[in-house]
């Protein structure tokens, strides 16, 4: 037990883009804004600070939309920025309708995605589903008798019918969902925090509530809604026994899997979603593998797309000598069975999404690349080519295009995160050794590393604030860093717009074309060919710090070289030999 960690579970003027048409559900290969969008995820506590407080906030983000528009990014998924207490760092939402404090205003708001249009980005709002702050008026409201007309927004236990039934709570501090409240003499529920109590969907009026919400981003001019662990808004309320030794399978069975959740997705979709020309894309951490498509199956009017983390966690488990986080790194066959697995699983319905890393992951290159003085530009370069070249939705998460690496904490004081510090305190009450060797591997894989400050330039606060971050800047940003990026031409970040530029030249290859395995059992190289019929790309990937060979597919020849992330390319007859991490996309003849 205990094995689920969240990250490795794993949101102009009115109706500018949003209320255009209807969203029709569409086979495969209709054509969709969302599906040609390369995706940018923004941290806004960490973007831009412009009233020196130390926080990112919204007058932050418009100041450096130019700066996101040269990225040639289509739209930004933020993360949610309505008023909240920050336990979670906004993942606690007192007020669904208003922004918080520490971000700005509404006002401020309207001016960003006003920009943002004008600009031709679309915003995606983060919408958190399952749970609501503990601070929020209807939770107040709620607790403060059994009789209040809140009671049930959210899932309550009487103790005079002695302890609920055990629930895991992936960050109470003791690891305990049922929390007790003496004011009502009853227990509620909290999967997150205790500051978190879980919202009860079953009741038609939270629901609706919940549309109202929705209609209100909407009708402003957002483009649709990153569902917020939304598998577990669903609940077998007759709370079956759950055993305390509980394996990844059945914490799937009691947290991921009510049939409840489509109910409500479709209703979702009919009441809101099909009324606006509105993407969704739902974090599917524990949603099994054979049963994604009953969720974004264009005919079942639920959701667009997952996000399945299945990558994610393949390369953080075996690219690491910390702890539990052991076994190899030079080998990438794993992982191109898994990408060719959710590759052919949407060849004819569905759509599919891909990312290296988000704000519950650690930095990209740090755990995918090799962030080494000598490999980190490289490796970046050489990821960023697979995340540009695959056949499904790409999400960039702010500061990787400069290849911002891993914070690596060492002492628990450092740690902003209540994941990080709570399973800490549960591991010491166990032993100092598995507290010392839990700390080790958050080093690697605590959510902070992706959360520390956006760094635009040299200067001792990275140009992210006037202020003191409300997390600490990495020490490399006198040379990782935008400023230093924008003037060297091989830098990350210019190969990232030469990347997206070459996706949208070529969207009938790049985006809509048929991907294809080639030497699958290579364990340096990935290589895969993408094709519409006309063009023929062949991506190359060295996913090591030595030297691999990989045969040019049978019955073609080289043709023009799209990108190479290391000069030269090295061809031996048919055999073309690859540097450590270099990368290459070439068109086939
Ligand atoms: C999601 C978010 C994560 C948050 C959690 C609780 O997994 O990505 O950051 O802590 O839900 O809302």
């Amino acid at each position: 037990m205990r094995k689920y960690v969240l990250p490795v579970l794993a949101g102009l003027s009115a109706c500018i883009f949003a209320c255009t048409a209807p969203a029709v559900p569409v086979g495969n290969n209709a054509k969709q804004w969302w599906k040609e969008a390369v995706i940018y995820q923004l941290y806004p506590r960490s973007f831009q600070d412009s009233d020196g407080d130390g926080v990112g906030d919204l007058r932050g983000i418009t100041r450096r939309l130019d700066y996101l528009k040269a990225l040639g990014i289509d739209a930004i998924w933020l993360n949610p920025i309505c008023a909240s207490p920050n336990d979670d760092n906004g993942y606690d939402i007192s007020d669904y309708t208003a922004i918080m404090k520490e971000m700005g205003t509404m006002a401020d708001f309207d001016t960003m995605l006003a920009g943002m249009k004008k600009r031709g980005i679309r915003l995606i709002m983060d919408l958190v589903i399952n749970h609501s702050s503990d601070e929020h008026r209807w939770f107040r409201e709620s607790r403060s008798s059994r009789n209040n007309p809140y009671r049930d927004y959210y899932h309550w236990w009487p103790a005079e019918k002695g302890k609920p039934p055990y629930r895991y709570s992936i960050f109470d501090e003791e690891g305990n969902a049922w929390r007790y409240d003496s004011l009502t003499n009853s227990y509620y529920l909290h999967y997150f925090s205790r500051k978190q109590p879980d919202l009860n969907w079953e009741n038609p009026k939270l629901r609706q509530e919940m549309y109202t919400i929705m209609k209100f981003w909407l009708d402003k001019g957002v483009s649709g809604f990153r569902l917020d662990a939304f598998p577990f808004m669903a609940k077998d309320t007759s709370w079956p026994v759950m055993p305390k030794d509980w394996t990844n399978e059945q914490y799937v069975r009691y947290y991921g899997k009510d049939p409840k959740v489509h109910q409500y997705l479709n209703e979702m979709y009919t009441e809101v979603l099909s009324k606006y020309d509105a993407y969704t894309v739902g974090e599917g951490g524990v949603i099994a593998f054979k049963d994604v498509m009953d969720y974004v199956n264009e005919d079942r009017k639920e959701i667009n797309t997952l996000y399945h983390d299945e990558i994610a966690n393949a390369w953080g488990r075996d690219s690491f000598d910390v702890g539990e986080y052991k076994i190899d790194r030079r080998n990438v066959t794993g992982i191109k069975k898994i990408v060719s697995k959710w590759d052919d699983k949407f060849s004819t319905k569905g759509w599919n999404t891909v990312f290296f890393t988000n704000h519950d992951q650690s930095r990209a290159v740090s755990r995918f690349g090799n962030d080494s003085p000598a490999y980190r530009e490289a490796s970046a370069k050489m990821l960023y080519t697979f995340l540009l070249t695959q056949r499904a939705t790409p999400y960039i998460y702010n500061g990787d295009e400069i290849g911002m690496t891993n914070i690596r904490f060492t002492r628990v004081e450092e740690y902003n995160d209540l994941q990080t510090r709570n399973r800490y305190y549960m591991a010491l009450k166990e032993s100092k050794e598995k507290a010392a060797a839990y700390l080790l591997s958050q080093a690697e894989l605590s959510r902070d590393n992706s959360r520390t400050p956006m760094q635009w330039d040299s200067t001792a606060t990275a140009g992210f604030t006037t202020g003191t971050p409300w997390l600490p800047v990495n020490n490399n940003k006198a040379t990782v860093n935008v400023a230093a990026s924008e003037k060297d031409k091989n830098a990350i970040l210019q190969y990232v717009r030469r990347l997206i530029a070459l996706r949208r030249a070529y969207k009938d290859v790049l985006v809509y074309g048929k991907y294809q395995l080639h030497d699958a059992e290579n364990k340096a190289i990935y290589a895969y060919t993408r094709s519409d019929g006309q063009h023929t790309f062949l991506v190359l990937l060295n996913f090591t710090s030595g030297q691999g060979n990989t045969p040019i597919p049978a019955g073609y020849q080289l043709g023009e070289e799209l990108l190479n992330n290391l000069q030269p390319l090295h061809q031996n007859g048919g055999t073309i030999q690859l540097q450590p991490y270099q990368a290459l996309v070439i068109r086939l003849k």
